[in-house]
């Protein structure tokens, strides 16, 4: 094996703790992460990591100092680098052509000419961010562009943790996938790059593919994991209706092998900074290639997504007697799922934008993301409490809304809570998390997702 000093451009949720793990378990090759961001990487280097997810500070702590680095993006940084991981951001665009659907590269398009001007010929590069099919392609040319060898391979190695289990899904992936070009440079780049993971990954994991079928896996991977939500989250509408159980229906699904028990839980919706985009992505591509069915069926994932929280909103008004104006209501969870910080395309961000719009006073509560929950609502008008104390949260609420079910919440004391609270006191459960029956008893009308809503009149 060849490389000996890896280069990660982009600091962020997932350049951190992929690099975090490949240092800790590679101890003989020098990690640096960059990253244009200089308080990101500050964060880095302190004991307050910037990103919030269980068992990273052991990993960064162990390898930090030692083969682990986060530093500014300097041209010597680059030029000693034999592989350079691209992990930056790749949003929705949000302006001219493709806007509101296609992937935005400008900061894919910038790391790359930054690697042309002062990266050594022959160093790796590997796209790790989630890209349009045939990027690595695009990136190729600007890094290629006055040779028709590849003086610079390109490999694409998506990523498939999930945030809140980053780091054992790091340790222990099910699969780690490299494209790359079936050129002798490009299958020795990709051979590189494998013999990094086997240090500790079965080689029976590591799956060689082309470029662009690596690429679109990943794509392909999001989507169908995003389609399997919709789709019970459809049901639930279903399940509202006819007086089914989605709860039931979906282990009563789940036993089928063929289906499998595994995002089949039924909710406000899914957020993240990924389902929505790369899917949006997806559509766009079909689109443009001609394929509308394709475009369509795929876009109709995130529709079911947008009415799903529309529904919840709209359920929390009819059962609130059609107004919540002057209420105060508790949000119990604000990021987009259980064990992160981050609030990115959290459905919290959507039902709170439409509690205010209601002239609802909200009591945010939540037990890692207070502070992007307040960057995340920073403007809107209203009120909005930010309350790291639940029960502070529910005092004087008329109801409460569950938009992520972190574990803590069914530890509570919902006696305490009922008595706190102005009656009728609501539940509005939009992660099924809690125990229904329980807060029925204690007085609490209850309205889940996709079963019948428990009122006490
Ligand atoms: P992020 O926003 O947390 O981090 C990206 C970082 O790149 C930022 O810190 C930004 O400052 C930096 N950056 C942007 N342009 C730069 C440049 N020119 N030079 C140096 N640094 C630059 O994003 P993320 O969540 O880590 O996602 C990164 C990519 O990985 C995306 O394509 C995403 O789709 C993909 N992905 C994300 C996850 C996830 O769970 N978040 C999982 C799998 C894949
Ligand atoms: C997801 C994928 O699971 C990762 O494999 C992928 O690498 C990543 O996107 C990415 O590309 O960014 P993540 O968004 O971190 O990971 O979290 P998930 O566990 O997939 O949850 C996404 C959303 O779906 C959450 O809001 C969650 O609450 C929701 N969800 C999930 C449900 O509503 N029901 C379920 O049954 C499962």
């Amino acid at each position: 094996m060849n490389v000996r000093n890896i280069v990660c451009i982009g600091a962020g949720y997932v350049g951190g703790p992929t690099m975090a793990v490949i240092a800790d378990r590679c101890p003989d090759v020098r990690v640096t992460v960059v990253d244009v961001n200089e308080a990101k990487i500050a964060a880095w280097n302190s004991e307050a990591l910037p990103v919030f997810e269980p068992g990273l500070p052991e990993v960064v702590q162990r390898a930090r100092g030692r083969n682990l680095f986060f530093a500014p993006l300097t041209p010597q940084v680059l030029a000693e680098a034999d592989m350079i991981f691209v992990c930056v951001n790749t949003p929705t665009k949000a302006y001219g052509e493709g806007a509101g659907m296609a992937a935005d590269l400008q900061y894919w398009e910038k790391s790359a000419r930054t690697i042309l001007a002062h990266a050594r010929p022959g160093t790796i590069v590997v796209e790790k961010s989630t890209v349009p099919v045939r990027t690595a392609e695009a990136i190729s040319r600007i890094l290629n562009q006055s040779n028709r060898d590849e003086v610079f391979p390109v490999l694409s190695n998506p990523e498939f943790l999930a945030e809140g289990t980053a780091v054992q899904d790091l340790v222990a992936p099910e699969r780690v996938l490299i494209g790359s070009s079936n050129s002798s440079v490009g299958e020795a780049a990709a051979r590189e790059l494998g013999a990094i993971y086997e240090y500790w990954v079965a080689p029976e994991h590591v799956l060689y593919t082309s470029v662009w079928s690596s690429e679109l896996a990943k794509l392909t991977a999001n989507a169908m994991l995003a389609q399997r939500v919709s789709s019970i989250n459809a049901m639930s509408a279903l399940c509202e209706k006819s007086g089914a159980d989605v709860t039931e229906l979906s282990r009563a699904v789940g036993m089928d092998g063929r289906i499998g028990q595994r995002f089949l839980e039924a909710g406000v919706g899914f957020g993240g900074s990924c389902f929505r985009k790369d899917i949006l992505n997806l559509s766009y591509i079909a689109g443009q290639l001609g394929l509308q069915q394709v475009a369509d069926y795929w876009r109709s994932v995130v529709d079911i997504n947008d009415y799903q929280i529309d529904r919840f909103c709209k359920g929390i008004l009819e059962n609130m007697f059609n107004t919540v104006a002057g209420k105060r209501l508790a949000v119990f969870g604000f990021a987009f799922k259980p064990g992160t910080d981050d609030v990115r395309d959290a459905p919290a961000i959507r039902v709170c934008t439409r509690l205010l719009d209601e002239h609802a006073e909200l009591a945010v509560t939540d037990p890692q993301a207070l502070d992007n929950a307040r960057a995340a609502l920073d403007g809107l008008p209203g009120t909005v409490h930010y309350l790291a104390d639940p029960y502070a949260a529910v005092a004087g609420a008329h109801a409460l809304v569950v938009c992520t079910q972190w574990p803590q919440f069914r530890e509570l004391d919902y006696e305490r809570i009922f008595a706190s609270m102005e009656k009728p006191a609501f539940v509005f459960d939009g992660r099924n998390c809690l125990d229904h029956e329980r807060l029925y008893d204690i007085g609490f009308n209850v309205v889940p997702i996709g079963k019948a809503p428990m009122r006490h009149y």
